[in-house]
């Protein structure tokens, strides 16, 4: 059977970068809160004509020039993010258009934090059922221009960041080599804990001024309360995936969380007894970049040589839905 291995990853994010000083103009918030609730220090967000598939495409094209592959290479492309450059069609069709690859198929996955890690379990299943031979995994997002810049809205506008990361993920013959097993979950009940409302469908019409007036049209969390979930979805999801394969924490070269909050990552490091070196966080330069945050930390990581051939890999999510997961991969 074939297995899906990731050959090249790459990153992308807006070149204007939003410190938490700039943030202290915009709202009643400061830099010590911000750093000691979260750990974010810095976090970039595009500038005006700036899309999704701008930063998806850059991305793409990293991570295709690592993998040593073309865009006509590609069979598939996947895409996750929480957002649209357009409310339809998807992201997916816009990167492929972009690529210049007419007649792939493109395909979204709206699944928030946990987006890269339920496409990158697709694009597995493609590849084990020889559907596709190389498929590009991509989590891109734009947060920053949906957010409340005002104080009503501090609790989020401090977290998002705008980027993109892309994986390349081909076919190989080798056993016990690329993903080696994916979890997914998700609970619908908590839906409304972490959510954007508007624009909604249910509305006639769907949009009007007094809804783009209210504040309902913001993105709104309990924070607290996703807190305690994901500290501990995380460590669950990683102990599936371990025992599913018969491996333990003790085996793990590297985990590779979704970026939401540096304290859940060292409640995680610490439930699941990791050490902090074993564990990937760039959350102080970019802040929460939902679907986009694994693969450019799994980028940076390989950039800086933290990845080694054949290394045990996690890689770990939690999000709006909730949705939550984790993929276990030999590098
Ligand atoms: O991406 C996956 C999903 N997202 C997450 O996993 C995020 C999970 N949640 C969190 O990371 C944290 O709950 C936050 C960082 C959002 C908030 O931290 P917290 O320690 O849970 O703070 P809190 O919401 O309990 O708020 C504490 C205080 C409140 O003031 P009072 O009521 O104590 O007077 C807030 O109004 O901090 C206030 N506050 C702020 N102050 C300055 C909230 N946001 C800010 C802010 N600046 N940006």
């Amino acid at each position: 059977m074939k297995n899906a291995r990731i050959i090249g990853v790459g990153h992308y994010v807006p070149e204007r970068v939003v410190t938490n000083h700039d943030l202290e103009k915009m709202m009643d918030t400061s830099d010590e809160w911000i750093r000691e609730r979260t750990g974010i220090v810095t976090r970039h967000w595009v500038r005006e004509g700036e899309t999704i598939t701008d930063l998806a495409y850059n991305a793409t094209n990293m991570a295709l020039e690592r993998a040593g592959l073309k865009p006509e290479d590609i069979d598939f492309i996947i895409v996750a993010s929480i957002a649209g450059d357009a409310q339809f069609p998807g992201n997916g069709c816009f990167l492929q258009a972009r690529m210049e690859i007419p007649g792939v198929p493109a395909m979204d996955i709206r699944n928030a934090c946990s987006g890269f890690v339920y496409a990158l379990a697709v694009a597995d299943k493609f590849i084990k059922t020889e559907t596709y031979r190389n498929i590009l995994v991509v989590g891109a997002e734009i947060q920053s221009t949906g957010l409340d810049l005002s104080t009503r809205g501090r609790d989020m506008a401090v977290l998002f960041g705008d980027g993109a990361g892309a994986a390349v993920v081909t076919a190989t013959d080798e056993p016990d080599r690329g993903i080696l097993t994916t979890h997914l979950h998700a609970d619908g009940r908590y839906a409304t804990k972490l959510w954007s409302e508007f624009p909604s469908v249910i509305n006639h019409p769907y949009i009007t001024h007094e809804i783009v007036d209210s504040d309902r049209i913001y993105p709104k969390m309990e924070g607290r309360y996703v807190f305690k979930h994901a500290v501990s979805k995380f460590p669950e999801a990683i102990m599936e995936a371990l025992e599913a394969t018969g491996y333990t924490v003790e085996d793990l070269d590297l985990v590779i969380p979704h970026q939401a909050n540096q304290r859940i990552t060292e409640a995680v490091a610490q439930k699941l007894g990791i050490s902090m070196d074993k564990i990937v966080s760039n959350i102080h330069k970019y802040g929460n970049t939902t679907a986009a945050s694994i693969p450019i930390a799994m980028s940076e990581a390989w950039e800086e040589g933290r990845i080694k051939d054949g290394d045990l890999i996690c890689l770990a999510a939690f999000g709006a839905g909730f949705t939550w997961g984790s993929v276990l991969l030999r590098w």
